[in-house]
């Protein structure tokens, strides 16, 4: 097993990594949480057959009591009304104060179990078991938990750390294709912003199998990446920004296919590449970075550009988190291995993509 630790004033935790520790689940809890009796877990329709299995016993052998609540599997079940659902579930199995909520699952069970328990009797601890790639290199580590509204994605939400983070890298094991590949965005994103030794290490490991084979170096280093940027900004008012490759790009493509044609990893993949080409026009990035990080997206099968009309690209920019009056910031990369945010007047980014669009069509 290997250990990190994110060391924050009050609310530090460890994020365990290693083959086999859902059977563990018990004692790591119960490290995390040594005076809870009672532990509601919310998994979700697909993740709860495959896991609880191997958990549920493994908790109560720990001496807490659970109480499960097994959602929809998909992004609709992080809504507004599926909180309140949980909340009153909570209430229902007696919840209190020194009590906790569990997620077993990829994101969407993460953040919405993780805004339940921000919330529920003014906010409870938390434990993040993720099983899909994405949540394990990305949603579970740094506190950030949300649902859905109408308007958006993430727009209701609080910063709340889990007290613990544990990962088994055998549930990676039943993800299908697309799920896999749309974690490598992310983890092929680490690469690009923080680290060239492990981006040749991805491109010398160009499969599933691969990265498969050397999955615990894969989890460590992205969660390492992750937890050093939350520790210096864990509200997301500078470096944390980084993390954000690809994704103000990401979002107009997810926009443009109404959060169902295209995953977040695909959406993102895609907003990397051009990041990438417009770092290259802006001479901010050496030229061929973005042909080199077109070579390892579409190693794992991600795709390079997504359909997007002008006005989809200006509502996703207008409304982008990272955005302040006219202005915005893009991260692009000074190199691979380090990334670049760089200010820009928004309609001089929308002029750019514009541009390049138009380059590509002639
Ligand atoms: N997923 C980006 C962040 O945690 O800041």
């Amino acid at each position: 097993m290997k250990t990190l630790t994110v060391d924050l004033p009050g609310r530090g935790y460890d994020i365990r990594i290693g083959a086999g520790l859902l059977a563990r689940a018990g004692e790591l809890c119960r490290g995390a949480l040594p005076n809870a009796s009672r532990l509601f877990v919310v998994t979700d329709s697909h993740v709860g057959p495959l896991y609880l299995g191997r958990v549920l016993p493994a908790l109560k052998a720990a001496g807490f009591e659970t109480a499960v609540s097994e959602i929809p599997a998909g992004e609709h079940s992080k809504s507004p009304a599926m909180l309140a659902r949980l909340w009153e579930e909570m209430m229902a199995f007696g919840l209190t104060r020194t009590d906790a909520v569990a997620a077993l699952g990829g994101g969407v069970v993460g953040d919405l179990a993780g805004f339940a328990a921000a919330t529920i009797l003014r906010g409870v601890d938390f434990i993040q078991i993720p099983t899909t790639l994405l949540a394990q290199v990305d949603s579970s580590v740094g506190g950030k938990v949300a649902v859905d509204l109408q308007h958006g994605k993430n727009l209701a939400g609080a910063f709340w750390q889990p007290r613990l983070v544990l990962m088994d890298p055998d549930t990676l094991e039943t993800l299908d294709e697309g799920t896999f590949s749309d974690g490598m965005a992310e983890v092929i994103k680490y690469g690009c912003i923080a680290d060239r030794d492990f981006f040749d290490f991805l491109t010398a490991h160009p499969s599933r199998g691969g990265v498969m084979g050397e999955i615990e170096r894969v989890l460590y280093t992205c969660c390492d990446i992750k937890r050093r940027v939350v520790m210096e900004d864990e509200r997301d008012t500078g470096l944390r920004m980084i993390l954000n490759f690809g994704h103000t790009i990401g979002h107009a493509f997810e926009l443009a296919g109404h959060y169902e044609t295209w995953t977040h990893g695909q959406a993102v993949a895609a907003g990397m590449s051009w990041a990438a080409r417009l770092g290259e026009r802006l001479k901010v990035t050496p030229p061929g970075t973005a042909e080199e990080l077109q070579g390892l997206l579409s190693a794992f099968r991600l795709p390079l550009d997504i359909p997007c009309g002008g006005e989809t690209m200006a509502e996703a920019v207008g409304v982008d988190k990272k955005g302040k009056g006219d202005e915005i910031t893009v991260i692009l990369l000074s190199r691979i291995g380090a990334a670049a945010p760089t200010r820009m007047k928004k309609a001089e980014l929308l002029s750019r993509l514009k541009q390049l669009r138009e380059e590509e069509r002639t």
